[in-house]
């Protein structure tokens, strides 16, 4: 996703400017050109040196540097850019911005660019709620200018409080989902469900499984580079949440069951990568159960089947995570739970399922296509899985 995309990157004079190496090393690692443009209050606080040397390539700081080879740089780099970004981004070029002025590199590129712009302001508390910067933000946002954050925490003042610039992972994922705009699942309401549910026995205990969550977080976050709305419905797990995709956590079977009825009613896909635990105790106690010597007999049932059971005209995708007679199981599944297709795993392999970072699975069609991906990263799997969703989505209607 951020493959040859251009960035400009735009760092102004904060103290969290050197929180702008990170972005700019995380962004050229992702394959972007990272094309930097500092202000002169910004270089006082972190060496252009320092962004050169990560991003590989020339800096701009001057509105006139014969040396560059922009030639008349705030149009080149307006032009060139996919996305402008702004991290961190003071009070006071939040105000230039807003008031259109143009007397540096970064504000003449910003009016120049018909790229998306997107700020991260960072800023003592008071500067940040005054009315004067929150009017400013409010009319850069009627511009369909991002603001991604401020967060909260502790401040180069020594106080803790709002105007903290916000995560690097917050700031890359708004980046990601803004490039995705446009993408092939556009327009596109994508449901993804995630980890494994917790199905209580007393207040202290739950049965639940090996799920990690990682394959269904992945998904949700190809699906939002890919320009898809995305609802990831998600079991108690130990991953960040995803940026820029609304989040329903849940614990047990049918809490999720419920929110999924709930949000594929707009759906356009439901993806089911949880692993909905199979057994519940019939009735979670009270009062903590005390230790007995005899032991203890749980009588559990099965929780509904969310996927069988889900009724709306969205496309059905499944997991199945086998450790025995993995096609012939999974046709079974695909079957029973009327899916258009399903994602079958050996769960037995080490490198493959349950908490690594890598998956083998197979795709299994209604049409019986089966189609055996090699070991990839979950996101690339997350991909192979979206490129067979959009493949069955109604074609827009030609003219
Ligand atoms: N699933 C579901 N609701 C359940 C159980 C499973 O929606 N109560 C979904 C899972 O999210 C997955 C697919 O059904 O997408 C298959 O789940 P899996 O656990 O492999 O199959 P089960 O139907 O539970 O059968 P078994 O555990 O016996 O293999």
């Amino acid at each position: 996703m951020l493959s040859n995309k251009t960035i400009v990157l735009g760092i102004t004079g904060s103290i969290a400017a050197y929180k702008a190496a990170e972005i700019a090393s995380q962004l050229t690692q992702a394959g972007a050109n990272v094309n930097v443009i500092m202000t002169k209050e910004a270089i006082q606080f972190i060496s252009p040196i320092t962004l050169r040397a990560i991003t590989g390539r020339p800096l701009v700081t001057e509105m006139f540097d014969l040396a560059s080879e922009f030639s008349i740089e705030h149009v080149s780099l307006a032009e060139a850019a996919d996305i402008v970004v702004i991290a961190p981004a003071t009070a006071n070029i939040i105000a230039k911005l807003a008031a259109g002025i143009a007397d540096d590199m970064l504000c003449c590129t910003v009016l120049a660019t018909k790229a998306p712009v997107a700020i991260a302001p960072a800023m003592e508390t008071n500067m940040y709620n005054n009315p004067i910067t929150q009017d400013n933000l409010s009319k850069l946002k009627a511009r369909n200018f991002v603001i991604i954050g401020p967060a909260t925490g502790w401040l180069a003042s020594g106080k803790e409080g709002l105007g903290r610039l916000a995560d690097i992972d917050d700031i890359i994922g708004n980046i990601r989902k803004v490039l995705g705009r446009g993408g092939d699942l556009a327009g596109k309401h994508i449901v993804v469900t995630a980890g494994g549910t917790q199905e209580p026995i007393d207040p202290v205990r739950y049965i639940s499984n090996r799920s990690s969550g990682k394959m269904g977080y992945a998904l949700a976050e190809a699906a939002r580079d890919r320009g898809a709305k995305v609802t990831l419905v998600t079991a108690p797990i130990s991953l960040p949440e995803p940026v820029g995709v609304d989040v329903i956590k849940v614990g047990t079977a049918q809490e999720m069951r419920q929110a999924v009825v709930k949000v594929t009613s707009q759906a356009d896909a439901l993806i089911m990568a949880a692993a909905v635990a199979d057994y519940r105790p019939i009735k979670a106690a009270k009062d903590k159960i005390k230790k007995r010597e005899a032991g203890l007999t749980l009588e559990l049932e099965c929780p509904p089947d969310i996927l069988g059971s889900v009724k709306g005209n969205f496309i059905k995708v499944g997991f199945a995570a086998e450790s025995s007679n993995l096609v012939k199981n999974a046709k079974q599944k695909l079957q029973q739970k009327g899916l258009d297709f399903i994602v079958a795993n050996d769960i037995t392999a080490s490198d493959s399922g349950f908490g690594v970072d890598t998956n083998k699975v197979t795709i299994i069609d209604q049409e019986g296509k089966i189609d055996s991906l090699p070991l990839l990263a979950k996101r690339e799997v997350a991909e192979r899985v979206l490129d067979r969703v959009v493949e069955l989505l109604p074609k827009p209607k030609s003219r």
